[in-house]
């Protein structure tokens, strides 16, 4: 499969006064994972939307392997070869895990004629045993006839991503896919994201759970308020003065993987972990055995009062 050559040019999408996209322009050909972050608000989903063909931009463009997309049609766009998973999970909680991998694979087919009495079964057989198949590559192949209302959280989202594999995509985007997880669920979907990229198809990912983002990243673009503020390798982006001092400082400050041996970056860790009762329970950190170690110290204490502005609940969109 070759790699999703995407570029998005000068792309500006209003509503009413707002303006949700400004002026972005982002190319993207080198395939992986290209991470997209930003505080919330900053345009995000309304990019995922405008590449998706849910929302119409107001100015520029994107393209898809040299070819215009917006201006198309949703399902144009994905016969192009672009999926999407979206930040409320969009299963069919009644149906099966198959049916649900299923429904996607017949629409498909069904766009296409089949010829021949038995084709239509011959098919049939075909289209499960994909299915199957696609599940089998989330981790999901023990479950097939499991209701997917009866699954954990987790295991929807794996079985939302087997649905966007079902296009059998170049692009697949993931909207916010380790929102509401564990950590071990997360952990274990975010080694799901590294392997379909691995497999070839390029992945842009929209979340909020920085470690994994700077995990799994080859590359983060920052947008905030619509716009690009910076863009470069996880280590480049950690680094940027203009996007620790933005809105990520406090969350950037310390990652036990890209840290790891530095006195300074664990030491200050260690440090607002013992007066920030929020830190505590910072997943990245509660990875880390000398943070943990302080933590439980920490715990003893009674809580003071933090600056909340970084760490409020995030809304459902
Ligand atoms: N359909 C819409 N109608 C009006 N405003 C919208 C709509 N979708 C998004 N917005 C606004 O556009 C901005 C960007 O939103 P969004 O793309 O959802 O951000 P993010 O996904 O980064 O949190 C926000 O100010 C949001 O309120
Ligand atoms: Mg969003």
């Amino acid at each position: 499969m070759t790699e999703a050559r995407l570029e998005i040019i000068d792309l500006t999408v209003r509503f009413g006064g707002v303006r949700a996209v400004d002026g972005l322009s982002l190319s993207h050909s080198q395939g992986g994972v290209l991470g997209l972050i930003g505080p919330n608000g900053a345009g995000k989903t309304t990019v995922l939307n405008v590449l998706s063909g849910a929302a119409p931009p107001t100015s520029g463009e994107a393209r898809l392997n040299g070819r215009r997309i917006t201006g198309l049609r949703a399902d144009r766009i994905a016969r192009a070869g672009v999926a999407r998973t979206f930040q409320n999970l969009q299963t069919f909680h009644s149906l099966s895990v198959l049916h649900n991998v299923l429904v996607p694979l017949e629409a498909r087919a069904a766009a296409k004629p089949v010829v021949g009495l038995f084709a239509p079964l011959l098919r049939g057989g075909q289209l499960r045993q994909r299915a199957a198949d696609l599940l089998g590559r989330v981790g999901m192949a023990d479950q097939l006839d499991t209701p997917v209302a009866s699954l954990p959280y987790g295991a929807r989202r794996r079985v939302e991503v087997a649905r966007a594999l079902a296009a059998d995509p170049r692009l697949v985007m993931l909207d916010e896919p380790l929102a509401g997880l564990s950590r071990a669920e997360s952990d274990d979907l975010a080694r799901l994201i590294r392997s379909v990229a691995d497999s070839g198809v390029t992945v842009l990912l929209v979340e909020h759970d920085m470690v994994a983002v700077m995990r799994i990243s080859d590359r983060v673009a920052v947008l905030e308020q619509g716009q690009l503020l910076a863009d470069g390798t996880p280590a480049e982006v950690q680094a940027d003065e203009r996007v620790r001092s933005a809105y990520l400082g406090d969350e950037l400050d310390y990652d036990p993987l890209l840290h790891k041996g530095d006195k300074r970056a664990e030491a200050a860790a260690r440090q607002r972990v013992a007066t920030d009762p929020d830190a505590a329970a910072d997943p990245g950190l509660a990875a880390d055995p000398d943070v943990a170690a302080d933590q439980e110290a920490a715990a003893d204490r009674p809580p003071q009062t933090t600056d909340r502005r970084r760490r409020e609940p995030r809304a459902q969109q």
